[in-house]
């Protein structure tokens, strides 16, 4: 099984994947954590261009694409062994970031991903939390403000663009307490997504 978390910076992506790999464990389910960018060796150093160098959006997008390649490689061998995959980040970030966030062309970019990124996530949370709350969260005050109020309103507003007509992303408000947000998760995940796993490709 597959299953992406994503949301603007400071949404809760980190915290959420770790309470819910716990959550799995007392499951005895084993997941493996990853992350992107820089989710493998290799692709640590394409990450480090990503952070440390002032590149134009057609690179900075393709190093994007070329780190998930690598990752998906790792990805897949978990996968066909049995083993369960949580990632922070996954395709939709290239969409609301690249897409949505610096207005680059949408459907160039879903090509890009159709044809080098093919694996989807059985499930994406999508962690929904407006600039303004994430703002006022440790650590994400200078970042958000760094990158312009403005950028992460239209990337917020791209993620929930993304999730209409797409049944596999499942929206979770993440504006309440950690623990708040972690049964809102536990709850969408036993009540809908248990009951129809069956029925999910993984
Ligand atoms: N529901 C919450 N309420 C208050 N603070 C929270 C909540 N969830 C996470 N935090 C805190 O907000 C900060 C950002 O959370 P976290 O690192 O999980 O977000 P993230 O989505 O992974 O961000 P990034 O995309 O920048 O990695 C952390 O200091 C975390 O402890
Ligand atoms: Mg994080």
């Amino acid at each position: 099984m597959f299953i992406a978390f994503e949301g603007i910076d400071g949404s809760g992506k980190s915290t959420q994947i770790k309470l819910f790999k716990d959550y799995l464990k007392s499951k005895s389910i084993d997941a493996f954590v990853t992350a992107e960018p820089g989710g493998t060796e290799a692709s640590k150093m394409l990450d480090f261009i990503i952070r440390n160098f002032d590149i134009p959006t057609e690179a900075r997008l393709l190093l994007f694409i070329s780190d998930r390649i690598i990752h998906i490689k790792e990805i897949e061998e978990k996968l066909n062994r049995g083993e369960w995959v949580l990632t922070d980040r996954y395709s939709y970030s290239t969409l609301a970031y690249q897409g949505y966030g610096e207005c680059m062309d949408i459907k160039m970019i879903r090509e890009l991903l159709d044809r080098f990124c093919p694996l989807m996530p059985a499930v994406t949370f999508l962690l929904n939390i407006s600039p303004k709350c994430a703002i006022n969260r440790a650590g994400m005050h200078d970042l958000i403000e760094r990158k312009g109020y403005e950028f992460y309103r239209q990337v917020s507003e791209g993620y929930l663009q993304l999730t209409k007509n797409d049944k596999r992303i499942v929206v979770i408000d993440a504006s309440g307490s950690i623990n708040d947000v972690h049964k809102k998760i536990i709850e969408k995940w036993e009540n809908e997504i248990e009951r129809t796993k069956s029925r999910i490709s993984v």
